[in-house]
This record gives C-alpha cells, structure tokens and sequence, in this order.
C-alpha cells in the first residue's frame, strides 16, 4: 500500500502520514479500536457518506465494544457555516467528547475542512484523522492542514491551519462518486503535474482511458503522487506565503470563472478553464513552449476536461480576477508555467493575453 509521509516540522512536529489504497475503511476501524489516534471516535459525515459508508463504520466498531458518535450533516457546501460548526461542537459537549477523543472527517472536502475546523476548535484542539471520500478530498484538500467554514461574503474566511494525525485515502470509495465530482478531482489531479511533475502529466496523457474508468491501480498511482507532491509543496510553506501559491494555478481565472457562474459549474471544471487559458496565454508571451502546450492541450482533451466553449464575459470576468483575495496591492498575481512541472509566481503578467484567451474561449 502506497504510504505517503508529509513532513511537517516546524515550531512543533505536525507531520503525519497518508495510506493511499483499496478497501481502507476496515484498516480504519481496526486502528480506531486499537485507540491509535484518540479514544471515542466522533465520526462526522454528511447525508451521502453517512449512508455509503458512516452506518456501517460504527456499526463495525459497536461489534468491538466501541461506541463512535455519528454526526452527521447536510450534504453540500452550505454546511461550511458557523451554524453548523456551532451545533456540532454542542453535540459533542453534550455526548461528553473530551480531549482524549479523536474526530473522523467521513467524506469530501466539505467534511474535512468543517470537522478539521471542529477538531482544532474542540476544548482548543483534539485529534482529528480524514477519511476523504472524494478524488478532490483524497488529492487536495485532506493535505495541507487548511480547513475553514465560510461567513457571508467570504468563502474559508473563517478557520485555520491545523494538520490531521493520519489520512486514509481509500480508492475503493470513489466508485460511488458521480462522474462530475469525478471530473472536478481530475482538475486538480493534472494541475499537480502541471506546476510539479511533467512524469505525471505523461503518466495521465498514457492512461487516460484507465484513469476515465477508475482503475484502481493508476487511481491508486495518482493519489499518492498527487499527495506527495502537495506534501512536498506543504512542507516548504506550511503557512502559504511562498511557494505554496503555486497550487493555485489556473485558480486566479477559474475562480472568477466560479464566481461568474453562480457557483453552477463545479471548481475543478473551471480551474481547468482556468489552466486552459493561462497555458495558452503563458505560450503566447514566449514563456511556454508549443511543444509543451501542445502536450498540455492533449491531456486536458483526453480527460474530457474543459473541452466546450465557455457562455461567458470576458471582461466581467477579468474584473472578478482583480477581486480575488489573493490579488496582492492591486496587481493580479498570475501562476504561470515555463514548462511542463515548473510553474512560475508572476506579478507582472501581461492580463490582455488573458484577456485574449478568455475571448477565444468564450461562446
Ligand atoms: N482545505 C483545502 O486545502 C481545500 C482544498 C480544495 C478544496 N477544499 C474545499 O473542498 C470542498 C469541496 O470538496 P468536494 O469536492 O469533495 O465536495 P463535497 O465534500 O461537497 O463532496 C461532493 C459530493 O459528493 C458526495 N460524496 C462524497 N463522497 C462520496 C462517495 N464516495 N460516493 C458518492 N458521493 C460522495 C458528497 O456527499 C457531496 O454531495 C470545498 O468546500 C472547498 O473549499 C479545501
Ligand atoms: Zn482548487
């Protein structure tokens, strides 16, 4: 089994590993009954993950004498609220969850970074373990230690950096996923190899039919090369001031590509606009060779990625661009590649080949 260490050691060790496999969740429940990470497990899922996977989680750990409490939440990105931090720290109070418990974050992305956010909060901070069900969860955001709930106005605006103890990432999970949530971790999948590793850009462009079918042993590949090459960002920028900026590229477009959308279109389908329109706009000012867009372009079009015309407006969409919080003093800081698994922090791109690009694109 794949195991991958982030090594995280700064003012205090936070490093922790990652198991990348198939059929994890019952390595889960054996180390939760070993008590490896904490004593009662405080199993957080949403409807989906409760029903595929959280029922029969505690059901495995009561048949060993360990009664986990359940918590579970509505399904989508609107449970990133207080609201439902709040209520989920009072359920845990009133359970008489204390620091020597461990919470279980069951499911994609919103449950890691709303359980992680509860687990750093709970009595200032208890153990907390991610069990990512999503391909996003599993090569993103369960890596990196960022989790947040949203406030009005402000998406993650409201949460911390605090690191899990172990990540099980179970490929077997993605099986249920449907084919959009599917496509959105692939965004992010290719944007690993992008900014990081032209041997993970090939791998993919080589096995995209397998990739397209789930096969669990390239999906197995993928995870874990995706979550050591996020662990290795991470660990030279634990806090993102440097380096760590570079797993935002094709997020300054995309997500004013998201934005644009109303949040109808999935994030890893418009970070992959995003990407599509950067690389073009990176071999347009000399910076990217045709060669290495050309493999670029061939990749994201035998994934299916970001393939269609886009109903957009160019210029409503540079004027979200300059909105973003991570426009630094007015200048948009734009990732940008110098070839396949470099990627470049620019803050002087020129934005009207951008601009050039978001119009090809566009309907
Ligand atoms: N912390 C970070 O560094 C970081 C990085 C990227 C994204 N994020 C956050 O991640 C969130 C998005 O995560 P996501 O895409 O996983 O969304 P999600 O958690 O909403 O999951 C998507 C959908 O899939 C369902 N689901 C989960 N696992 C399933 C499975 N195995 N089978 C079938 N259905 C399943 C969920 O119930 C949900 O309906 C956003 O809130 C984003 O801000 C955080
Ligand atoms: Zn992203």
């Amino acid at each position: 089994m794949p195991t991958v260490s982030v090594e995280l050691r700064g003012e205090f060790d936070n490093s922790y590993e990652i198991n990348v496999g198939c059929s994890l969740m019952d390595t889960v429940v054996a180390d939760l009954c070993e008590r490896k990470y904490g004593h009662t497990p405080v199993i957080i899922c949403d409807e989906n993950t409760r029903e595929l996977f959280g029922l029969e989680m505690s059901e495995k750990l009561a048949l060993k004498d360990i009664e986990a409490l359940l918590l579970t939440v509505p399904a989508g990105e609107n449970s990133k609220s207080l609201d439902v931090f709040r209520s989920l720290l009072e359920a845990m109070l009133e359970a008489g969850i204390n620091r020597q418990d461990v919470v279980v974050a069951l499911g994609g992305g919103v449950v890691g970074d709303l359980s992680g956010y509860v687990a750093g909060s709970y009595m200032r901070g208890i153990n907390f373990v991610q069990v990512p069900t999503t391909l996003l969860s599993q090569v993103d955001s369960s890596v990196g230690g960022k989790v947040a709930v949203n406030i009005s106005g402000g998406k993650n605006y409201c949460g911390m950096f605090y690191q899990p103890r172990h990540v099980y990432s179970d490929i077997t999970a993605l099986d249920t996923l449907p084919e959009r949530e599917i496509l959105s971790g692939l965004g992010e999948v290719v944007k690993h190899g992008f900014i990081c590793s032209r041997e993970l850009v090939e791998y993919l462009h080589d096995n995209a039919e397998k990739v397209l079918k789930l096969d669990r042993s390239v999906m197995s590949e993928i995870v874990a090369r995706c979550c050591e090459i996020k662990a290795d960002v991470v660990s030279r920028d634990e806090k993102e001031g440097g380096v760590r900026r570079i797993l935002n590229y094709g997020h300054t477009v995309g997500h004013a590509i998201e934005t644009f959308s109303g949040y109808e279109m999935a994030h890893g389908e418009c970070v992959a606009y995003g990407m599509r329109i950067v690389s073009r706009a990176c071999n347009r000012d000399k910076m990217l060779s045709d060669e290495d867009l050309a493999l670029h372009e061939a990749v994201m079009d035998r994934l299916g990625m970001a393939t269609a015309r886009l109903d957009i407006k160019p210029d409503e969409i540079m004027e979200l661009m300059k909105r973003d919080k991570k426009v630094k003093e007015g200048s948009v800081v734009v990732v940008g590649l110098e070839s396949l698994g470099k990627a470049v922090i620019r803050e002087d791109f020129p934005l009207e080949l951008i601009r050039a690009e978001l119009e090809n694109i566009a309907e």
